[in-house]
This record gives structure tokens, C-alpha cells and sequence, in this order.
């Protein structure tokens, strides 16, 4: 059986999710959902980054223990993941002291590429992240995510040098041993593999204390990002060595998902990381859009931020998640509006799906049409297509005109006009032929709306189909 290893960003464990969140998670779920289909063995890591200052900030304001506060809001974290009905098997604390200890051992094994030296320049906070003179002068010292000025720094660090693994980098992006997806961000990633200075990977305890102690020097802690990146390979294992032949079965991961603000990380400082160790890349690094709120990035200053919890409860978890797979767009930022939302439930799964299969209930049950049984596989070749590219926008597209189809040949074949004339061997093929299509758009559906999926298969292949009791989209829920 082919094991499929899918990992997602692991989020600062410094508040509650937002619905920024939610597509690490939703496509990575689809993926993984989809790859089970097709007989894979699959892996998938979910988990929260709690060290750093801008955790450590967070916590000295409120009323806990920082112990208390990183446990707190991770545990919010695996909630709302677990509302998704996301099928991660793994979730990474990086508190857990397994963890640290291994990337101690990282560390250490990545010493051949270490140096020491004095840092003086920028760093932003929101970022966790070093800032060179040029950005710093582009961005006229305010970084753009965050909109905070940058902190001048003057320090003592330990240095990865990204000087040695440049060439390897690039040439592992141009012939895609390590696919950046979509294109127009692989090319920033080559661009900024260009400029990339040597990246720092701790800081002075005086500056920094809550993290992974640095192997060997006491007055120093482990930059955050090398503590975070590194739970990608941790989580499996790595490098104890009696989970040496798992890990190897499961590295390097199939895809992993990550925010357009994070690619530099995940096409730089990891791949570094990974060369160092002697390891293999990623096959693929998947770069989503942003999630923006009425065309504005979400600000609790703009006051703009949406509940994702308010948008679940509205119409439940198959909706919210159809809406984010749909019309949230893979790779380019894509807005939700509340209006957009509605509009979505109540045209297209109310009343495209969720009409679709009350007629078609109906018309099997008023002429006793017992359910068909032959579980049809993902087959669609164009559909397998866009899932293995990840553009699950179209795949979603190409499946609602499926749905489409069904309906318009309900009306051109008129079932009712054949029960009429009491043509029954003609109409139940008709029937047969509804039913089969509608239980290949199920399989088709299965990765996005599970449930929707089991419900129209029960519904579907019963010895005796009955109408549902209420819609599966009832409109004005
Ligand atoms: N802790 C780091 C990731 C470490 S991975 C080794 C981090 N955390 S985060 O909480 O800021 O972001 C977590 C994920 O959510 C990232 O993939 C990020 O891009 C994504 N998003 C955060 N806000 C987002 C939107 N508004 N829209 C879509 N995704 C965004 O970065």
C-alpha cells in the first residue's frame, strides 16, 4: 500500500483559530480523504507552535501560566480542527518534551553548517522573523502583514548557512524534486532563494527564553522557526533511532500546505534544514491565498475578523466546508462576505443538491425503485486531474455539473409521463441511470462533504429508497 505523509502550518498557539486558519486544514483534508480513496495508506500531521515571544507576550498577559496558556489555546486548536472533522492522525505540541529533545539532536547534527556571529538589524515580532536592510527599506520600516515597525536588534546568534545549500535548493525547485505549487510562487521562491542571507537560528535567553535550549550553550535558545519547521520530520520519529525504517517509509512527505506568508520558510530555511540532515525535500509545497474578510485582510483594529465558529453553526459543517473548497479559490486570496455565504447555501446546495436528491427520492419511492448497489470509484479522469494538481475549486466545479446534468435530464426524460403510460421496464431504467450518476457524483463529493457523500449512498442504495425526512440543506436553518 503507497503511504501518503500530508502535513499543514502549525499555528502560533496565541489565541483562538480564525477563519484564516481553516484552509491548511480543509485542503489538506480533502487531499488526504481523496488519496485514502484511491487505496493509499495516509499520514497527516496538525499540531501548534507555542514557543517564541510573540506566544511568551501573550501569555504575560493574561492570567495563566504560560504552561497553562500554550496548553489552553492548543487544545482550542485541536477542537476546532476536530469540528472540521479533519482526519489528522498526528497532532504536535511543540511544548512536547520528545519534540525538544529531538531537535536538540537535530541541532546538533546540523553543526558542520553552524557559526556563530553578532546580529545587528531588524526583526518582526508578528513574523517571528528577520528582516534584511533591503525589505526593511521596501516596506519603509512597518512590515506589511503585521503592521507593526520593526524591532532593531543587536545580538549574538547562531547562524545556519544557507550559503551551502543555495545550489542544491534551486536546483531542487527548477527540476522539481520539490514542486512549489502554484507557479507564480515558485518563481518568488527562486527570487528569494537569490537574496537569502545566512538566517539566524537562535537568540540570547536574555531576549528569548521560552523555547528549545540550545544543545551545548546555555545562554542561548533556539530561534522559533527551527523549532517548528523541524516538527514536520519530529512528529515522525526522527532522529531516534528505533523509528528509523518508520520514518524512512514516511519521508519525504507528499505535500505539505502552507500560507502564502510562510513560503519563504518552507522554500528556504527548510529545505536548508532537510539538506543539512542529509534528507530528502518535500515533494510538493502547496501555497494557498489568503482568506480576506469584504476584500480587507482580517484586523481586530479593522474589526472585520470573522467567527469561524459563528459561520459552523450558522449551516452547519458540510456548508461551511463546501463554501471554503469552492469559492474560496486555492491559490489566490478570495474574500468571504456573509452574503456570499447565503448565497452559496441556499443556490447551490440547497437548492442544486439538495432538491436533486428530494426529487429524485421521490420519484424512486412513488415507483417503488429499489436502490442500486455497485459503489462506483472515483473514475473521472478530468476530476482526478484537478485533485492531483489540487485546483479543488474545479474539481467542485466539474462535480456541480454533474449535479446539473442530472437535473436537466430529469426533465428531459420525464420519469412521471413514462409512470403514467405505465411503461415500468423503461422507466426504471431511467431511474437505474438517474441513481447511477447521482451515487458517482457521491464518490466525487466524498473528499469535500463526507457526509453529504454517506447520506446519499444510504439514501441511494437502500433495498427500498425513501424520501429523507427533512432536505439535506433545509433552507432558512
Ligand atoms: N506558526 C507559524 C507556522 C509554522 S509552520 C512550521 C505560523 N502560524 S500562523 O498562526 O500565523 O499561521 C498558520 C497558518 O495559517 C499559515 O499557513 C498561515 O499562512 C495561515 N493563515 C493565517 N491567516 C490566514 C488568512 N487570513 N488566510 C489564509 N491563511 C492564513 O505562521
Amino acid at each position: 500500500m503507497k503511504k501518503t505523509y500530508i502535513c499543514t502550518a502549525i499555528p502560533y498557539a496565541n489565541g483562538y483559530p480564525h477563519i484564516g486558519h481553516v484552509l491548511d486544514y480543509l485542503l489538506a483534508d480533502v487531499y488526504a480523504r481523496y488519496r485514502r480513496e484511491l487505496g493509499d495508506e495516509v499520514r497527516f500531521q496538525v499540531g501548534t507552535d507555542e514557543h517564541g515571544n510573540k506566544v511568551f507576550r501573550k501569555a504575560q498577559s493574561s492570567e495563566l501560566t504560560i504552561e497553562e496558556y500554550t496548553t489552553a489555546n492548543s487544545n482550542r486548536f485541536r477542537e476546532f480542527i476536530d469540528r472540521l472533522d479533519v482526519t489528522y492522525t498526528d497532532f504536535v505540541r511543540t511544548t512536547d518534551p520528545e519534540h525538544m529533545r529531538r531537535c536538540q539532536e537535530i541541532w546538533r547534527r546540523l553543526s558542520d553548517h553552524i557559526y556563530l556571529n553578532e546580529y545587528h538589524g531588524w526583526y518582526c515580532e508578528g513574523c517571528e522573523g528577520f528582516v534584511t536592510e533591503k525589505e526593511y527599506a521596501e516596506n519603509h520600516g512597518i512590515c506589511p502583514d503585521h503592521q507593526r515597525p520593526y524591532q532593531k536588534l543587536s545580538e549574538q546568534n547562531y547562524y545556519l548557512r544557507i550559503a551551502d545549500f543555495k545550489d542544491a535548493i534551486r536546483e531542487k525547485i527548477l527540476n522539481n524534486e520539490m514542486e512549489i505549487l502554484p507557479a507564480f510562487r515558485r518563481q518568488e521562491a527562486l527570487k528569494m532563494l537569490e537574496d537569502a542571507p545566512d538566517i539566524s537560528i537562535s537568540r540570547p535567553v536574555g531576549e528569548l527564553s521560552w523555547g528549545v535550549p540550545v544543545p551545548g550553550d546555555e545562554s542561548q535558545v533556539m530561534y522559533v522557526w527551527l523549532d517548528a519547521l523541524s516538527n514536520y520530520i519530529t512528529i515522525l520519529g526522527y532522529p531516534d533511532s528505533e523509528y528509523e525504517s518508520d520514518f524512512r517509509e514516511w519521508w519525504p512527505a507528499d505535500v505539505q500546505f502552507v500560507g502564502k506568508d510562510i513560503l519563504r520558510f518552507h522554500a528556504i530555511t527548510w529545505p536548508a534544514i532537510l539538506l543539512g540532515l542529509g534528507l530528502k525535500l518535500p515533494r510538493r509545497i502547496v501555497s494557498h491565498g489568503f482568506v480576506l474578510a469584504n476584500g480587507q485582510k482580517m484586523s481586530k483594529t479593522i474589526g472585520n475578523v470573522i467567527d469561524p465558529l459563528e459561520v459552523l453553526e450558522s449551516h452547519g459543517l458540510e456548508a461551511f466546508r463546501y463554501f471554503f473548497l469552492r469559492h474560496v479559490d486555492t491559490f489566490a486570496d478570495s474574500d468571504f462576505t456573509w452574503a456570499k455565504y447565503e448565497e452559496a447555501y441556499n443556490n447551490e446546495l440547497a437548492n442544486d443538491l439538495g432538491n436533486l436528491v428530494q426529487r429524485l427520492a421521490t420519484l424512486c419511492q412513488k415507483n417503488q425503485f429499489s436502490g442500486v448497489t455497485s459503489a462506483d470509484r472515483i473514475i473521472d479522469q478530468a476530476y482526478c486531474d484537478f485533485m492531483n494538481k489540487f485546483e479543488f475549486t474545479k474539481a467542485l466545479d466539474l462535480t456541480w455539473q454533474k449535479i446539473q446534468n442530472i437535473n436537466q435530464s430529469i426533465d428531459q426524460t420525464k420519469p412521471w409521463e413514462l409512470a403514467k403510460r405505465g411503461d415500468v421496464a423503461k422507466l426504471h431504467d431511467v431511474l437505474h441511470n438517474l441513481v447511477e450518476q447521482l451515487l458517482t457524483v457521491a464518490s466525487l463529493l466524498q473528499p469535500f462533504l463526507p457526509d453529504t457523500a454517506t447520506n446519499i449512498y444510504n439514501i441511494f442504495s437502500a433495498s427500498e429508497i425513501k424520501v429523507p425526512a427533512s432536505p439535506l440543506f433545509p433552507k432558512n436553518k
